[in-house]
């Protein structure tokens, strides 16, 4: 009986912790072009993220909002971002080109809440490079304290019932550069490159490189072809590697737009292709020269974008919110600024323990 007792759970488990994914990868074009980085993620998830758009100006004081000891800050930059449930920041763009995407990591672990050391909730731990930071080097530069120690904590609680909350971040920014960032047994863990250009989702991101390190010498005659996160990593690594380098803004968002769809997992019943593996639900690219933010919707036939510098997003501006759920979708195409509208901002979730 108590073997059946841990049985249970154990299958549970590896039913939840494969089933999201989602896909990174940075792309730069060449001199003609202004060596544009455009950053590009697909969003795979169970069930709808129910997202909207929000355009955050400068000047917004941010509580952590993790209880007793919660980092405070005020945002240095403004920023356009997408959010899951009008809770959290998933994914997003700020006024400097600093791009930030939140992902799925089933081997990710917060460890346990120290009450002496500031903390901020996963739904704003995104929210919180953009606001403070240009480049991914400055936010490289100010993770950790005197001792070596995460300045903070991140706490998390679940959004969808029976899914444990366990997220990277990948930090990218208009120079190319990269910065990947994983809590591993309660620490956290950072990889500053600019050929970090990839990440998927488990195992943890040194264990991709070590599984890369055997596709990407064959990778020209024999690519592994499941939607599984290692694959997925193989694949986009290798599309990275020889795609061509664009000579303007369109051909730069279509090459970036390309390996992204290249690795997103079509809508089929769970378990066909891979077991256990997401649909993706949508796609960014950030341009970060042109500091504009496309969305592709991939359970819609529509695609989207919005130019950062059409907002005021200085400290005199105010907030807006383009809504995407029970919405016409024939309006979500093309330039969407006449799209948003003001709105106070969402409440991010809380996290307490
Ligand atoms: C683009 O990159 C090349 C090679 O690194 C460099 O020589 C050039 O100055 C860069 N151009 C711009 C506009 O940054
Ligand atoms: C997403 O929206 C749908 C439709 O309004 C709702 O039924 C569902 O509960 C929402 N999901 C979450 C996690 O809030
Ligand atoms: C927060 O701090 C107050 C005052 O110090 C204390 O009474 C309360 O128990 C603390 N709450 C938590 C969750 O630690
Ligand atoms: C909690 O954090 C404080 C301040 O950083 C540190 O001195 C202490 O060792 C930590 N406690 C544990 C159990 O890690
Ligand atoms: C793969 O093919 C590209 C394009 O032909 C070539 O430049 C590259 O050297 C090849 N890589 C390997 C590892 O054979
Ligand atoms: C904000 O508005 C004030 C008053 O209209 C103006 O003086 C100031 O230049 C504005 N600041 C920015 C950053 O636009």
């Amino acid at each position: 009986m108590s073997n059946f007792k841990s049985f249970v759970p154990l299958v549970l488990q590896f039913f939840i912790l494969q089933a999201s994914a989602c896909s990174r990868v940075a792309y730069t074009s060449g001199a003609q072009d202004g060596n544009r980085t455009i950053i590009g993620r697909s969003m795979d998830w169970l069930i709808p993220t129910n997202s909207s758009l929000y355009a955050f100006p400068a000047g917004i004081q941010r509580n952590g909002r993790a209880g007793n000891n919660s980092v405070q800050w005020i945002s240095k930059y403004g920023s356009v971002i997408t959010t899951a449930y009008d809770l959290a920041s998933v994914d997003g763009m700020n006024t400097e080109g600093l791009v930030v995407n939140m992902l799925y990591l089933a081997d990710g672990d917060y460890g346990a809440r120290n009450s002496s050391k500031p903390a901020m909730s996963l739904s704003l731990w995104l929210q919180y490079f953009l606001d403070n930071y240009a480049t991914a080097s400055e936010a490289a530069s100010d993770l950790y304290d005197a001792n070596g120690e995460a300045k903070y904590q991140v706490r998390s609680k679940e959004v969808v019932q029976g899914v444990p909350s366990l997220q990277h971040l990948s930090i990218g920014d208009a120079m190319g550069d990269n910065l990947i960032l994983e809590w591993i047994d309660g620490k956290l863990v950072s990889h500053h490159s600019k050929d970090y250009t990839v990440m998927t989702n488990e195992p943890q991101f040194t264990q991709q490189l070590a599984i890369n390190d055997y596709w990407s010498p064959i990778s020209n005659s024999s690519l592994p072809g499941t939607d599984r996160p290692a694959d997925r990593f193989a694949r986009l690594s290798h599309y990275r590697a020889y795609v061509p380098v664009a000579t303007d803004m369109i051909s730069a968002v279509a090459n970036t737009a390309g390996m992204i769809r290249a690795v997103s997992v079509p809508n089929e019943p769970t378990g066909i292709s891979t077991p256990n593996i997401s649909p993706t639900l949508w796609r960014t690219y950030s341009d970060t020269l042109a500091k504009t933010y496309f969305w592709e919707s991939a359970t819609t036939a529509f695609f989207f974008w919005t130019d950062l510098s059409q907002f005021d997003l200085s400290k005199n501006g105010t907030i807006m919110r383009l809504p995407l759920m029970n919405v016409d979708w024939t309006r979500r195409v093309g330039d969407m600024k006449a799209n948003f509208v003001k709105a106070p901002s969402f409440n991010f979730l809380e996290c307490d323990s």
